[in-house]
């Protein structure tokens, strides 16, 4: 029996990815009733809101969504849709899995770092003001509920899949009030609930040194929004780039799966882009799926998925953000022929 899944392919690279993406499904036995829906630059030219409700309804109904990127003009224009989307849903832990593949070359052979990001405070509340002409300010918000839950999920997540350490990257020496909050919450969930998973902090300024540094000494962040934006690129340059780094955005109810990376204008509409991260995206879905539904059969998709991107990167079939050749569709087809 097939499962109900929300479809936005997205602007830029985004559809190319995606149909890369969902041959890869299929062909892995993968049972997908996919509702394809818009969002972004892709809603707006084919005469919508910049975020249809019709979007809206079908992630409300169905309750988990893959995501192409979608673009964001900057310093002016509509407000991000990747914001109002995490917003609209709650979806206040964005989990990025950082680690090495098989095949991929870096600094680092060790890496096996889980960022987890809050996903709806911060500077992305978007409240900015002009105070007088010359004058602007952004607010940075927290909440000791916003903090806590996102802690909450963190040390669960670290204690369910067995990693030793939460360590959060903050800046609280200056920013004490917010900053400061995410750590108190942090420490409190931790000593009432998790004594059992490590718990660490870290300046981020110094943390980030020790990141490029060496990695392996780092399991679980916790991260405020923008840090956890800025640090999960950082992250994903460690273990070869953007292409390689999947994401997930989770609220109690509802999973958006998208890449890490940005719709990426520079080369879309070329085959160019890798496809992987949204393929591993998608993987992430499949066993969510299975966790929270009874989903085996995508399990069982997404381990047989998995096996065959690491044998495609192991036999050097790799796209050129890798120092590969093949293009979007032709890394596709070398990830079918081994599963
Ligand atoms: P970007 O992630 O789109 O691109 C940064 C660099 O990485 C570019 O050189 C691009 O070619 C390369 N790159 C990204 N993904 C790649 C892939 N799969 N394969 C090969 N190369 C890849 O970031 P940028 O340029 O800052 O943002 C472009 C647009 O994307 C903006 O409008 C931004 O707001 C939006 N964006 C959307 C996100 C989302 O939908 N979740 C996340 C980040 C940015």
């Amino acid at each position: 029996m097939s499962t109900n899944a929300v479809l936005i392919p997205g602007d830029g690279i985004g559809p190319e990815i995606t149909a890369a993406t969902l041959r890869v499904l299929e062909a892995a036995g993968a049972e997908i009733n996919w509702i394809e829906r818009l969002a972004g630059v892709a809603a707006m030219d084919a005469g919508d809101d910049v975020l249809p409700q019709s979007t809206l309804d079908a992630i409300t109904k169905h309750g988990v969504a893959l995501k192409g990127p979608c673009t964001t003009p900057v310093g002016k224009g509509f407000r991000s849709v990747n914001v109002q989307l995490r917003k609209a849903f709650d979806l206040y832990a964005a989990v990025r899995p950082v680690r090495n593949l098989p095949g991929i070359t870096t600094r680092f052979q060790d890496v096996d770092i889980v960022v987890i990001r809050e996903n709806t405070e911060g500077l992305y509340s978007g409240v900015e003001n002009e105070i007088t002409p010359g004058v602007v300010t952004s607010m940075k918000v927290a909440t000791e509920k916003g903090c806590t839950r996102v802690a909450r999920w963190a040390f669960d997540y670290a204690r369910k899949r067995g990693r030793k350490t939460v360590t959060v990257f903050h800046k609280a020496n200056i920013m004490k009030l917010t900053d400061g909050m995410l750590l108190r919450c942090a420490e409190d969930v931790h000593d009432q609930d998790f004594s059992d998973v490590g718990y660490d902090t870290a300046i981020i300024d110094a943390a980030c040194m020790r990141l490029v540094q060496d990695p392996s000494q780092f399991d679980v962040l916790l991260l405020e929004n923008l840090y956890g934006d800025v640090v999960s690129d950082l992250c994903a340059g460690l273990v070869g780039g953007l292409g390689v780094v999947p994401g997930a955005n989770f609220g109690d109810e509802r999973a958006i799966f998208e890449a890490v990376h940005g719709s990426a204008p520079d080369i879309a509409g070329q085959n160019l882009a890798n496809p992987l991260a949204l393929l591993m995206s998608a993987v992430m879905m499949l066993n969510y799926l299975a966790d929270t539904r009874g989903d085996e059969p995508s399990r069982l998709s997404a381990q047989r998925i998995k096996a065959a991107y690491d044998a495609a990167l192991t036999d050097g079939k790799k796209t050129r953000d890798l120092g590969g050749e093949l293009g979007t569709s032709e890394f596709a087809d070398a990830v079918i022929e081994r599963l």
